[in-house]
């Protein structure tokens, strides 16, 4: 049986080497590995063998096994690497790729580049933070209470280690004044997540854009001046605009902003867009204590602060009646804003 193994195994690896394609051998591989290949019913007799027979014919039967195994697979390797070669030589690279779709840009990178251009021309850089965020960035240092329903399991998303996906952007105010001496200008726009029920209104992940100047003497001026330039950028000089008084635990005092919408045989609407007002002192000293300074001393600066959502932009921009249409990828509406 010894013998017949090493003359299978010469006629295996003959024919292997001769082989052209990985169809040949693929057929081979069955021919004689396959369960009624020929190495493996000769694997079949290994049982009607005598006992000192049987260890050097089962050592021979391996090594047959195996040595036809990898001809074939270093065979397969080299055929396919000569087809590579091949076709490689007849890539014509200087033909033009296969044209892509051209949709236009989605309305979320409409709104957000013409808001951050305005801002830009009034000084105001971007700052950039984590989406997973630590409970002190997200709720207490923006001044917000342990009771405070935002902090609601029900509300928000926790891990188990007690950070969260942050409900909005606000969260880079703070990190923006731990790492920078004041004064700061900057807006940052991000993604922001809610455990809201999905619906026309309402995504559990959205789009926000947030703004913060720090410095000496800012003041309720300066904010309204900033927000009135954003929005008369955005949606036409003419457009009316309001201040709310509101309230949000960051700052004091807070407003939302409201913008005069006039659609085409429609009746005027006050639609709000925007949460904003002065930083709260609490924010500047809870600042300060993870600083260990008092650079932000609210005695020495003052600031505003802001929030836009940038789904709701461009929802009033374009009249899109359901937020879920910005995120389905349905090209025939993406066509619309080409
Ligand atoms: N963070 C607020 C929200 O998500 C929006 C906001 C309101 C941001 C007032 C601000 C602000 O910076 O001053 O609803």
């Amino acid at each position: 049986m010894v013998e017949e193994l090493e003359n299978i195994l010469k006629d295996a690896t003959l024919v292997i080497s001769n082989a052209r394609t990985i169809d040949e051998l693929d057929k081979l591989r069955l021919t004689y590995l396959g369960k009624k290949g020929i190495v493996t019913t000769i694997a079949a007799k290994m049982k009607d063998l005598g006992k000192e027979e049987k260890p050097t014919a089962g050592k021979a039967l391996n090594k047959a096994r195996t040595a036809i195994n990898d001809a074939l697979e270093v065979k397969v390797l080299n055929i396919q690497e000569e087809e590579d070669k091949k076709v490689g030589g007849n890539i014509d690279v200087t033909l033009p790729g296969t044209p892509l779709p051209r949709v236009g840009r989605h309305p979320i990178s409409q709104m957000l580049s013409e808001a951050v251009n305005a801002l830009r021309r009034m000084g105001f850089s971007l700052a950039s933070g984590p989406e997973i965020e630590t409970e002190w960035h997200c709720f207490d240092a923006l001044n917000t209470p342990a009771d405070h329903p935002a902090r609601n399991e029900s509300d928000t998303f926790y891990f188990a280690d007690g950070r969260l996906l942050r409900t909005h952007t606000s969260t880079v105010q703070i990190r923006t004044m731990q790492n920078n001496e004041p004064p700061v200008r900057i807006i940052s726009p991000g993604a922001a997540y809610r455990r809201d029920e999905i619906d026309a209104t309402h995504l559990s992940q959205f789009n926000q854009l947030e703004g913060l100047y720090v410095d000496k003497n800012v003041s309720l001026a300066d904010l309204k001046g900033t927000l009135e330039y954003l929005l008369h950028s955005i949606f036409g000089k003419k457009t009316q605009i309001r201040f709310r008084p509101h309230f949000f635990p960051f700052t004091e005092p807070s407003f939302e902003i409201d913008i005069l919408l006039q659609a085409q045989g429609k009746q005027p609407k006050w639609i709000e867009v925007a949460g904003c007002g002065m930083v709260d002192p609490n924010v500047f000293i809870e600042v300060n204590k993870s600083r260990n300074d008092n650079n932000y001393s609210p005695d020495q600066v003052s600031g505003f602060a802001f929030g836009l959502g940038l789904e709701r932009l461009a929802m009033i921009r374009w009249e899109i009646s359901d937020i879920r249409l910005l995120i389905e990828n349905d090209t025939r509406f993406l066509h619309q804003f080409a």
